[in-house]
C-alpha cells in the first residue's frame, strides 16, 4: 500500500506533467485527417475555434489536477487510524487517464488552429488541485458526488460550445462531441460508484467558480 509520501510524489508528478510535458493519447483523435477542414476556415472563425478550444483546453487541465487531487486525499488518512481508501483513489485515477486523452486532443487542436494554451494554466491547477483536495477530504461520498456535479457542468458547459463552434470546423467539433460523451459517462461512473449529492448552494459556487475559468481562459 503506497504510503504518504509516495503518494504526494505522485501527485506532484502528475502536475508537472500536465503543465509541461506533452500529453498522449491512448485512444485515436475523433478528428479524421479526411474531414480536416481548416483551409475552409475564415481568420474570425479561426479566432473563435481558438478561443473556445482553449477554454477547453483549461477544462482539461483542470480535470487532472481534480482526479490527482482527489486520489491523493483518498489516500490521506484522516486523523488517527484512519484508514487510505486504495480502491477510491484507482478509480480515480483511471477516470483521469481517460482525461489524458482530452488534454492531448484539445492541446493538438490548438497547435492545428494555431492558439496557445492559456497562460494562466499553472494558476487553473492549483485553483482546481485545492477544491480537488477539499472535495476528498470531506469523505468519499462527496468526493464522488464532487465528481458527478463537475462532470455533468463540463457536459452542458461542451453542449453550448457544439452551438458555438463555426460549422466548418469539424475537427474541434467531433472532439467536443466525443468529451461530451465520455463526461456524461464519467457522471453516471461516479455516481454508481455511491456518489453522494452535493447541496445546491455548493453546485451554485462551483458554476460560478467555472464561469470566471471559462470567461478569462477565452481571452487569455
Ligand atoms: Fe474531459
Ligand atoms: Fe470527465
Amino acid at each position: 500500500m503506497p504510503n504518504t509520501t509516495d503518494a504526494l510524489l505522485t501527485a506532484a508528478d502528475a502536475a508537472l506533467r500536465t503543465l509541461f510535458v506533452s500529453p498522449r493519447a491512448t485512444r485515436e483523435c475523433p478528428t479524421l485527417p479526411e474531414r480536416a477542414t481548416d483551409a475552409e476556415l475564415g481568420p474570425q472563425e479561426r479566432e473563435l475555434s481558438g478561443a473556445l478550444m482553449r477554454v477547453n483546453h483549461v477544462g482539461e487541465v483542470c480535470a487532472q489536477a481534480l482526479y490527482t487531487a482527489q486520489a491523493l486525499a483518498a489516500r490521506w488518512p484522516r486523523g488517527t487510524g484512519g484508514t487510505p481508501n486504495e480502491a477510491l483513489a484507482r478509480q480515480l485515477e483511471a477516470a483521469g487517464r481517460e482525461e489524458t486523452d482530452h488534454l492531448a486532443w484539445t492541446q493538438a487542436r490548438l497547435d492545428e488552429l494555431g492558439a496557445r494554451r492559456s497562460l494562466l494554466n499553472p494558476l487553473w491547477y492549483a485553483g482546481a488541485f485545492g477544491l480537488g483536495l477539499i472535495a476528498g477530504r470531506v469523505g468519499p461520498g462527496v468526493s464522488l458526488g464532487f465528481v458527478v456535479e463537475t462532470e455533468r457542468q463540463v457536459e452542458a458547459h461542451l453542449a453550448s460550445h457544439m452551438d458555438r463552434l463555426p460549422a466548418k470546423d469539424q475537427a474541434s467539433r467531433a472532439i467536443v462531441a466525443q468529451m461530451k460523451d465520455d463526461e456524461a459517462r464519467h457522471a453516471r461512473e461516479a455516481q454508481q460508484a455511491g456518489a453522494t449529492e452535493l447541496p445546491a448552494p455548493v453546485k451554485g459556487v462551483m458554476r460560478m467558480a467555472a464561469k470566471v475559468m471559462t470567461t478569462v481562459a477565452h481571452r487569455i
